[in-house]
């Protein structure tokens, strides 16, 4: 199946951006989305910033499971000295100062430290959350929400706190799209709006994820008490229990399916995560 291109054209406008603003930087202030670190990073980042003291920061961890988050700040800080993982939610401010206090401890030890506060870009491909962290650090020094790719006007940077400065502009990464699984779980999560024909195929994808590692939630949400053989069974009960319906009394089997995304984008079915360290992939692929 093949998935739509997104923002095509992108990709060279970003890494000279990122290039030229990298030695002007101390720290780079990578945003993954918690609940899909895999699939919200690009693994260029460690080639285009090599060494570079690197703050992961596992946002929307609000929205991510918190024992699965837990797993993945393990993980990164299994990868080396260089790299720090955080978990915060930017929208609810929560655990912000993570960041602040990451960043020194990447900057222990440099020789500027005493003279001037630590410089940090922000990276990370939409949808990840750059602007609102940026916005949540910065106060009334605001970025835009909703950053385009390939911005190049001049960056500025705000300052944070005594010690901290970063440029009000992110450097937009691209999703990785040769791999349909995890364009399957950007598509899942809102990520890519409208950039995927097979919304219907990944959201009971999803479904079936939900049902094999959070079946109390789907059972709770729909007061279901054994799940049948078939999704399309499971679909159909959830449609009946929901009042979606054809005219004639039939299944509404599109409408059932949508509110379940709805219900899984809008955090009615509590906190997931949708990858694990170490895991196999292509649980979503089709
Ligand atoms: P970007 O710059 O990386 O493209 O992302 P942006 O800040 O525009 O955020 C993308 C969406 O993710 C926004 O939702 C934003 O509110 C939401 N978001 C960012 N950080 C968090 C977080 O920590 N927790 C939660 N729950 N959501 C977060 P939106 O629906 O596009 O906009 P809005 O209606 O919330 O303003």
């Amino acid at each position: 199946m093949k998935l739509i291109q997104w923002y095509p054209g992108h990709m060279h406008k970003t890494q000279r951006l990122i290039k030229e603003n990298l030695k002007k930087v101390d720290v780079i202030i990578e945003i993954l989305d918690a609940r899909i670190p895999v699939s919200s990073s690009n693994p260029i980042i460690d080639d285009l910033t090599g060494d570079k003291p690197r703050l992961v920061v596992l946002n929307k961890s609000d929205l991510a499971d918190a024992k699965v988050t837990e797993l993945w700040k393990k993980y990164y800080l299994s990868l080396g000295e260089n790299r720090l993982p955080v978990a915060v939610s930017s929208k609810t401010r929560d655990n912000l100062n993570a960041i602040i206090k990451g960043c020194k401890t990447l900057s222990v030890g440099a020789k500027w430290l005493e003279r001037r506060p630590i410089r940090a870009m922000i990276v990370g491909i939409p949808n990840v959350g750059k602007s609102t962290v940026i916005n949540a650090l910065a106060g009334k020094k605001k970025a835009a929400v909703g950053n385009k790719p390939g911005v190049t006007k001049e960056m500025q940077r705000l300052n944070v706190s005594d010690s901290l400065q970063i440029y009000d502009t992110p450097g937009i990464l691209w999703p990785k799209f040769e791999d349909q699984d995890i364009g399957f779980k950007l598509a899942l999560l809102g990520s890519i709006k409208d950039t995927i024909l097979v919304l219907d195929e990944i959201s009971i994808r999803g479904l079936e994820y939900m049902v094999q590692k959070y079946p109390e939630r789907i059972k709770e949400r729909y007061n279901i008490e054994e799940f049948p053989n078939e999704t399309i069974q499971l679909i159909e009960m959830i449609g009946k229990k929901r009042g979606c319906l054809v005219s004639g009394g039939g299944i509404d089997y599109e409408k059932a399916i949508n509110l379940f995304l709805l219900d899984l984008r809008g955090g009615k079915l509590g906190t997931f995560s949708l990858e694990l360290p170490g895991e196999e992939r292509g649980f979503f692929s089709i």
